[in-house]
């Protein structure tokens, strides 16, 4: 099938590079100019494990290719895939100005009939909005179906979450659009539920905000914990044998961050609020996640009291491991608050370091976890790469100043770090110290 890829962020580069893998012809689309030239050359503007190797294989058997020229995208597919962001406004609504600017480039160009799928995260009502904004700036004769199919993928585990899905959702209009659409799934083995564009648009919202208010809940245990002296790691193992819960995103920790959960649950909130209903528990659920930085801040003052001058070593600056986004990372509200505290910051990554410079021009970036901890007065764990878990804690202890570590995802074995002659400190495993 002849495909278009509108906005190659994550997910619509993901997506391009999977249909074109499944053996499709894909034209992938984006306004930013840079990002195509990159492409061009066979470079991907962000990290993400394997995606390279699989747009090159595509790129050199000519199943996809790049252009800034939309229309050409549009006049060559059947399918064409809105991609494009969709960021919060300061009043929590989401803007969905770059949806609409795609509609209507869609429309202008329009050569034949066409099926128009949303994959970016919008609002209930937007499949709606895209089909009246095409309606109003296409030629007569064409007929446009449009449908929502959203994505579930994560960052750091994209391709495996595209190509073996949990389930894909199809919303559309009439069951003949859908099958549509369900041919270009055919060959991946998972449930399929086609429903109406309001549920489909729902069911992608209500996912990423249960899995969000699963955090927060989990993180709100690990206060109680840290008040009575439980466990908070046993708390979730204990929960998650029941089946009806499970043990997934119950890790208690710093929080969510990325592109994704926390603007999802505030577009869930403004709208529900636009339909008149007070979705309270989300609120809740965004209160707990936005207090996680600042109560690990507060762990810390209580061991320093005064911050003012001392070194401190920040492990892992993305939102989360197998990724160099950014977005919403808790490494942010951490470093400037440290930063306020004219605290000495000696930060590692293993691929965030770039995209933090940006914003951090003047932090210390060191090559690796061991010059980070080198001379430190303390260690704080903030993102939870595979690689922190394998460190050498010997030679850690041996290079830092005071041999304490600030565990913000709780990776570590508590027991363990101490009988190695380390300060440990976590969320939730036990009775947090009294401030002095
Ligand atoms: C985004 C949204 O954040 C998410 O809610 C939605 O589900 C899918 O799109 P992501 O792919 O991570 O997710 O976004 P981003 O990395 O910002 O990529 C969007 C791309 O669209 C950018 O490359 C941008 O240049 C492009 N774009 C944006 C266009 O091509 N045209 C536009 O008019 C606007
Ligand atoms: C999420 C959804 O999982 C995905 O289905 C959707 O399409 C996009 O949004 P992503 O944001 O890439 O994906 O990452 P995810 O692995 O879900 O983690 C989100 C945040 O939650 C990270 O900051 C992570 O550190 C945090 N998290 C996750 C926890 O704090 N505890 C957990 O138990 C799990």
């Amino acid at each position: 099938m002849n495909i278009c890829v509108i906005g190659t962020g994550y997910v619509g580069l993901v997506t391009g590079a999977v249909f074109a893998e499944l053996g499709n012809d894909v034209i992938c689309v984006d306004s930013a100019a840079e990002k195509i030239d990159l492409l061009n050359k066979n470079k991907i503007p962000f990290f993400e494990p394997g995606l390279e190797e699989m747009v090159v294989r595509n790129r050199n058997e000519e199943r996809l290719s790049f252009t800034t020229d939309i229309a050409r995208g549009v006049r060559a597919s059947e399918i064409i895939f809105i991609c494009v962001n969709t960021p919060t406004l300061d009043n929590g609504e989401t803007d969905l100005a770059y949806i609409k600017s795609a509609a209507r480039d869609i429309a202008l160009a329009l050569n034949g009939d066409k099926t128009i799928v949303n994959k970016s995260t919008v609002p209930v009502g937007t499949g709606d909005l895209v089909l009246e904004t095409i309606n109003e700036h296409k030629n007569e004769g064409f007929n446009v179906d449009v449908v929502s199919n959203p994505e579930f993928l994560r960052e750091g585990s994209a391709i495996r979450d595209a190509l073996s899905p949990d389930r894909i959702i199809i919303g559309a209009s009439t069951k003949k659009v859908a099958f549509r659409l369900m041919e270009l799934y055919a060959t991946l083995e998972a449930p399929i539920l086609i429903t109406n564009l309001y549920t489909a648009e729902i069911i992608k919202y209500a996912s990423n905000a249960f899995l969000a208010t699963k955090i927060s809940f989990i993180n709100s245990i690990a206060n109680l914990c840290e008040q009575t002296g439980a466990d908070v790691e046993d708390v979730a193992r204990g929960m998650g044998y029941d089946k009806r819960i499970g043990r997934d995103f119950l890790n208690a920790g710093l929080g969510f961050g990325g592109s994704c959960f926390p603007k999802d649950v505030k577009s869930l909130l403004s709208t529900s609020a636009g339909f008149g209903y007070r979705f309270d528990i989300l609120k809740h659920v965004m209160e707990t996640n936005n207090g996680r930085a600042a109560h690990f801040l507060e762990l810390i003052k209580t061991r320093f009291p005064d911050l003012n001058g001392k070194t401190v070593a920040v492990l892992g600056l993305s939102f989360k491991p197998d990724t160099d986004d950014m977005r919403e990372a808790k490494s942010i509200e951490i470093i400037k608050a440290l930063l306020e505290e004219s605290v000495i910051i000696q930060a590692y990554d293993p691929v965030a370091m770039q995209r933090a410079r940006e914003m951090f021009p003047d932090i210390r970036y060191c090559r690796n976890a061991y010059e980070a901890c080198d001379g430190a007065d303390a260690m704080l764990l903030v993102t939870e790469w595979r690689e922190f878990r394998l460190l050498n804690m010997e030679k850690i202890k041996n290079s830092m100043k005071h041999p304490i570590i600030f565990d913000g995802r709780n990776i570590y074995d508590p027991e363990r770090k101490k009988r190695l002659g380390f300060e440990y400190y976590c969320f939730g495993r036990g009775k947090w110290p009294k401030s002095s």
